[in-house]
């Protein structure tokens, strides 16, 4: 639909997205999470429908919700669920958008009752999470992989390691430095790197239109 030409260039696409945060357990009724609304994953799953592509939307907790019968919403807590989930899908689609803000660590043991406060310190022994686009990259066949980079420093050395460790086709960074740029914010900066290296900076815009842009690389990818 959005297409001039009024044809849908995504028709007969299958594309996996993840998005929001993820609360990792500390007890029954504890977790650690992180702001992120989700709204750029739902944003590109949109994009993505508009385009005719079906998409699977793995996402964490949000407020968001979808209204596009092309969008399948797969709502999960943790990284270990989101994990499952994207292994359960991803054999079966032709691009992998990772926008998530999955978080890195989860507490090592999760407790069964609510815990009692009694000590004046309290300690939460972290362990990693599993890298889920990392993992992703590792069995990927003809999939076109898409990850995020949020940096604060080297941003574009670290993006470029990002790419090469998690075998990926195209980087997202997304600058906070700049203003009005970020989590819970309505705009994003993004500069997209491919996997030749290739450096584009992006102007300062709103998520949606970040959402089409990358959607816009996808089609480009399959015209080439
Ligand atoms: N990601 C993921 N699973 C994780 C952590 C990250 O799938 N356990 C994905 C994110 O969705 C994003 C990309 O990996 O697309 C990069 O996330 P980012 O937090 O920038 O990088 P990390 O690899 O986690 O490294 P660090 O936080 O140390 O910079
Ligand atoms: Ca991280």
């Amino acid at each position: 639909e959005r297409d001039i030409s009024g044809k849908l260039p995504l028709k007969g696409k299958k594309i996996l997205i993840t998005a929001g945060p993820t609360y990792e357990a500390i007890d029954p009724v504890r977790f650690i999470g992180n702001h992120s609304t989700g709204k750029m994953g739902f944003d590109i799953a949109n994009e993505a429908a508009k385009m005719g592509a079906e998409v699977i939307l793995v996402s964490g907790p949000t407020h968001l919700s979808v209204d596009n019968s092309m969008i399948e919403l797969i709502r999960v807590q943790s990284a270990e669920e989101m994990y499952i989930q994207c292994h359960k899908y991803f054999d079966s689609v032709d691009v992998t958008i990772a926008a998530a803000a999955v978080a890195d660590y989860r507490p090592k043991n999760v407790a069964q009752q609510k815990i009692k406060k009694n000590d004046e310190t309290f300690t939460i022994t972290l362990e990693k999470t599993k890298d889920i686009l990392a993992s992703l990259g590792a069995i990927k066949k003809n999939q076109f992989l898409i990850g995020f980079a949020l940096e604060t420093e080297n941003e574009i050395e670290h993006a470029k390691q990002k790419i090469q460790k998690k075998n990926l086709d195209l980087i997202v960074l997304n600058s906070l430095n700049d203003e009005g740029a970020g989590f819970g914010q309505p705009t994003n900066k993004v500069t997209f790197i491919d996997k030749n290296f290739v450096i584009e900076p992006m102007d300062l815009k709103s998520k949606e239109a970040v959402a089409l842009d990358i959607i816009n690389k996808i089609i480009q990818h399959y015209e080439a």
